[in-house]
């Protein structure tokens, strides 16, 4: 659902706690809970419908989506938990086994234990891990901490919401749905890894369901600052302009786009349909972090040291006018 929606759903929940253990609730990536001085809990849950059709790469893609909140927060995953949903009587078994083992090859991956889960009989399948990781104390990332100067990085392209739209309307390039499959089931371990190695980062999130835009509006709001995003530098899938312009784009980048308007500002010309696609919804997507400028080198070093690959699309600014500027031509427009 779209952030719209979420506000309304949350709106008179009393989400505080009279618990000094509380360290970030419902607000983040993901929720923290100091079990001790030392190390702080973090633990996060998510799951969907299939988004494409080998059975295995989704349970990849799913787990490697679960299990990037707790990469975004600065944690290191320890265990997880497996929810499914699953037509019993009208899909073969064998389907859900090879989800579970897409899952499973990626909680090993990530260096994490899965302790079990729950399966129930649904007519549509769904499924997801429940994450929980650890960080020493007080050295989590959040949204907050993204400073005026900084330089933005982004670690995956974006366009899968829309590529997945064409996917299901079989549209899509047999090509640019592997490639995609790929990017969506790769950990975000090494990039976090990265920009572990480098602690003047503060802030950090992931790119998922509210889109580019969306999340970085996040971060520009929490952090008191405004984003400039370079759109000729972010990386998007090839065919996503193209699937974008013939209409193919989910009713939830709308909304997304909708929900960041206020904030945005957008400098060059751009139709609303080239700028749908910074807002569209992601699924598995990479980290956005926010590094201090004399740290840009030392974060770059560290990407290639541990082969993750990154593009900087932009910087941040101090507060005044809009949250969000999108600047530059989209090269693929
Ligand atoms: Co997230
Ligand atoms: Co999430």
């Amino acid at each position: 659902m779209g952030p719209e929606d979420l506000h309304r759903i949350l709106a008179g929940l009393n989400l505080s706690f009279d618990e000094p253990r509380l360290i970030v609730g419902a607000t983040d990536d993901a929720g923290v809970y100091a079990i001790d001085d030392d190390t702080w809990l973090v633990q996060t849950v998510d799951f969907f419908t299939p988004i494409v059709d080998d059975a295995y790469s989704y349970g990849q893609v799913a787990a490697a989506n679960s299990l990037s909140d707790v990469f975004a927060m600065g944690a290191r995953p320890i265990t997880a938990m497996a929810l499914a949903a699953f037509p019993i009587e009208d899909l073969p078994t064998s389907i859900l086994h090879d989800i579970m083992q897409g899952g499973l090859d990626k909680v090993r991956e990530a260096g994490a234990v899965l302790l079990g889960g729950h399966t129930i009989d649904d007519p549509i399948p769904k499924y997801g891990l429940s994450v929980t990781g650890v960080v020493p104390a007080h050295q989590i990332w959040t949204k907050e901490g993204a400073k005026p100067g900084d330089q933005l990085y982004l670690t995956k392209p974006i366009g899968t919401g829309i590529l997945a739209k064409a996917t299901k309307d079989g549209l899509i390039d047999a090509e640019v749905e592997q490639s995609m499959v790929a990017w969506m089931a790769q950990l975000n371990q090494g990039a976090a890894r990265a920009a572990r190695a480098v602690p003047e980062i503060r802030s950090v999130t992931d790119i998922t369901g509210f889109g580019l835009l969306g999340h970085g509006l996040e971060m520009a709001t929490a952090s008191g600052v405004r984003l400039v995003i370079d759109a000729g530098r972010v990386p998007i899938h090839p065919t996503t302009f193209a699937h974008a312009k013939a209409g193919e784009v989910p009713g939830g980048s709308w909304d997304n786009m909708r929900h960041v308007a206020p904030e945005l500002d957008v400098v060059e010309t751009m139709t609303d349909g080239e700028i749908v696609v910074y807002a569209d919804g992601v699924t598995s997507g990479g980290l956005l972090i926010s590094c201090p400028r004399e740290r840009s080198a030392e974060l770059e070093a560290q990407f290639a040291a541990e082969d993750v690959q990154f593009w900087q699309i932009g910087e941040v600014m101090a507060e005044g006018g809009h949250r969000l500027t999108l600047t530059g031509r989209s090269e693929q427009s």
